[in-house]
């Protein structure tokens, strides 16, 4: 039988929370943004190909393309007796590489959800979730879980990695509309990551734990006004905006639009600006097509937060 499974695009840090902090998006128009992958059973071995619109971005050789890799790691933890004929996959690459969307994420997990689909579900979730870290970690350099999280469970993810337990999901405004765009240029994660730097002062560390507690209690609280005031990114987008185009006169515009809080998406280039007033995000896109959008392959997006994560489709 041929399925198809699909995993969201995701926005990392989400201003206070860097690597700790991720959520799920969906379009409000009802498209959806995330990669899928087509499974089904063949004679033998994995036959691999890509379609979608962003396959030409994607290396030639399956051995290169990360899903391909994901499956053949599955595999070689799947026991004996569950494994079968062989597998047909297609990824269907509908995300932009280096966007800051969670790309390999998406790929990531719509590949490890639907081999343990096809395969019966021989992992649970935690399991399946450490696989797709350590995938996540192979392409950016190091293990984070905002993108992988939020994509495969949905909703906002906190990650706690403490103890045994990986991520909790907390509350999120059910009215904020979440405003993206992707500017046409690709920034590669591990990249982004090097920008940063190996240590931070005392004071830069207080009020990173600070924005971010603040940003969770007031999202359990719906304290929007808090929220707002606490997304504020004092580890990373110092250091990464200067690589962003245009990101700073567009933080200036949209606040001026009254736009509740701007920031990068993950390692970005996409910048992200929330509001909950239709009227706003309209006025914000608008501002963003015309004068964030570099490109042909630049495209903007008005989007609620997704409850659902990865899925069959
Ligand atoms: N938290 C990660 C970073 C997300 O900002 O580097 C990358 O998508």
């Amino acid at each position: 039988m041929n399925q198809t499974f699909y995993a969201p695009a995701t926005i990392a840090n989400v201003g206070a929370g860097f690597d700790l902090l991720g959520l799920a998006l969906a379009p409000v128009d009802g498209s959806l943004l995330g990669d899928s992958i087509r499974i089904e059973e063949c004679e033998k071995g994995i036959e691999f190909s890509v379609a979608g619109p962003w396959k030409h971005k994607l290396p030639v050789e399956p051995e290169s393309n990360i899903a391909w890799q994901c499956a053949n790691y599955f595999l070689a933890r799947l026991p004996a007796r569950k494994k079968t004929a062989g597998i047909r996959l297609e990824l269907i690459k509908n995300l932009p590489v280096g966007s800051g969307l969670g790309s390999s994420a998406s790929s990531i997990v719509a590949t490890i959800f639907a081999m343990n689909q096809h395969f019966g579900l021989p992992f649970s979730s935690d399991q399946l979730l450490l696989m797709m870290g350590e995938f996540e970690g192979r392409v950016s350099g190091s293990v984070h879980y905002d993108n992988v999280a939020p994509s495969f469970h949905g909703g906002m993810q906190l990650l706690l990695q403490t103890g045994n337990r990986i991520c909790e999901p907390v509350p999120w405004f059910k009215d904020w509309f979440w405003v993206i765009a992707y500017p046409g240029i690709a920034l590669a994660t591990s990249e982004m990551r090097a920008l940063l730097p190996e240590r931070y002062e005392r004071a830069v560390a207080i009020e990173y734990g600070r924005n971010l507690a603040a940003f969770i209690h007031a999202s359990y609280r719906n304290d929007v006004e808090l929220a707002a005031a606490a997304m504020k990114d004092v580890l990373a987008e110092p250091f990464r905006s200067p690589s962003i185009p245009g990101f700073i006169e567009a933080r200036t515009a949209l606040k001026e639009i009254g736009m509740l809080a701007t920031g990068i998406s993950g390692s970005g280039p996409t910048l992200f600006s929330v509001t909950d007033d239709p009227q706003k995000a309209e006025m914000a896109e608008t501002w963003l097509s015309e004068n964030f959008l570099k490109n042909d392959e630049s495209f903007s997006s008005i989007c609620r937060v997704d409850p659902r994560g990865a899925r069959i489709i």
